[in-house]
């Protein structure tokens, strides 16, 4: 085995958009590991929004990040030694490794890890619809809207790696029109022609509240939000009685400060309307993983579910696979193939790795 690996620290605090020389890449020794560790062969690494706020030390539930910290990150990996009795050789595991290519984790909350159960799909699907962005999917949609037969659903940032999923989720429910937005006409052609949306607005240039009004001339039962800001607003605006809203994000608010937060107008219509708006965090269902993930992978199996990923090759590729996160330029899942040649890796050289 190799002995030396790479990882990309923290060089310097972003301010406003994060940029590549706001990351250093090190070469260090692979760490050995002691009683109660496991070392993890890092397969895929996944890249969110939040990653920015973990460097500015805005979250309350990642621990505060130092200049020269080891960039922190979620990814799916494979066990390559362990002296834990909670890991063993050959697992294929989703935990906080690092922007590193080889993680050493502990047997703690704080890693949040899930044991993959799915042998038959791509690993890769670990970063997005079997990991955290596919749960996200499928509690809003299903837990926190109640998706059922007929309703008329929105998606805001459809063409990203959650509303890539979340549509397809909406329609596995029964869903009667989806639409969603997503900026720039490649993107709004992508949701139609591969995403399964019905309908989609590009809200750079088509005029978000006319198109609203004319895809839902009889109002929007139900709206996946991962944007927030005055989208939200416009969407108050339209919806029906008893209508329901997952708050998944707001990434349009995400690089300005509270002060500039767009405070919505239209919020009175949730008593108006009988409707329910709820925020939550994927976190929080750690319980039904197990579960989510056998309904996800069923549906990918059927065809139901088609995951779309945007993989970049080589760890070096991690500060441009966030970057590309807050310019739009990712489409669907993007996350990173840590080792262009995976090789094979306990027990996963015996499933199927792209
Ligand atoms: N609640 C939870 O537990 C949970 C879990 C995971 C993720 N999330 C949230 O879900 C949202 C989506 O995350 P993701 O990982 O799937 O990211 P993503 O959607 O793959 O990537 C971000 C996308 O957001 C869009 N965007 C960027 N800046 C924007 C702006 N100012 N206004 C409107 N759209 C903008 C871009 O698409 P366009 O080109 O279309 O603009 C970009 O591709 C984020 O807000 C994230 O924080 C929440």
């Amino acid at each position: 085995m190799q002995k030396a690996m790479k990882q990309w620290v923290m060089a310097s605090r972003p301010k406003g958009l994060v940029k590549v020389e706001d990351f250093r890449l090190e070469e260090v020794a692979i760490p050995n590991i002691r009683k109660g560790e496991a070392l993890v062969k890092t397969l895929y690494l996944g890249v969110a929004p939040v990653m920015l706020r973990y460097m500015t030390n805005e979250t309350t539930f990642e621990k505060p990040m130092e200049i020269g910290d080891v960039m922190i990150g979620r990814g799916v990996g494979c066990v390559v030694a362990s002296k834990s009795v909670a890991f063993k050789e050959g697992d294929l595991l989703q935990t906080k490794l690092g922007w590193r290519e080889y993680g050493v984790i502990k047997d703690e909350p704080y890693y949040m890890t899930y044991k993959m159960a799915t042998q038959d799909l791509s690993p890769s699907y670990g970063v997005g619809a079997l990991g955290m962005n596919g749960f996200t999917s499928l509690i809003g949609m299903q837990e926190i809207c109640k998706v059922k037969k007929g309703d008329k659903v929105l998606v805001s940032g459809a063409a990203g790696s959650v509303g890539s999923m979340a549509g397809f989720v909406a329609k596995a429910l029964g869903c009667d029109i989806l639409v969603g937005i997503a900026g720039g006409p490649e993107k709004c052609t992508m949701l139609t022609e591969s995403l399964g949306y019905d309908y989609a607005i590009d809200y750079k240039t088509d005029g978000v509240p006319k198109k609203l009004d004319e895809l839902f001339p009889d109002g929007i039962d139900v709206f996946f939000d991962n944007v927030g800001g005055e989208l939200l607003d416009e969407v108050l605006g339209r919806i029906n009685r008893r209508a329901r809203i997952a708050i998944c994000g707001r990434i349009s608010e995400y690089l300005i400060p509270p002060e500039a937060y767009h405070r919505p107008r239209n919020m009175y219509r949730i008593g108006l309307k009988d409707a329910k708006m709820e925020g939550f965090f994927v976190y929080d269902y750690q319980a039904e993983y197990p579960n989510y993930e056998k309904q996800l992978a069923q549906w990918i199996r059927e065809g139901r579910l088609r995951p779309l990923e945007d993989i970049g090759i080589g760890l070096e590729e991690m500060p441009n696979a966030l970057i590309s996160l807050y310019k739009g330029t990712n489409g669907g899942t993007r996350m990173v193939k840590v080792f262009k040649d995976q090789g094979s890796v306990g027990k996963t050289s015996s499933i199927n790795m792209p």
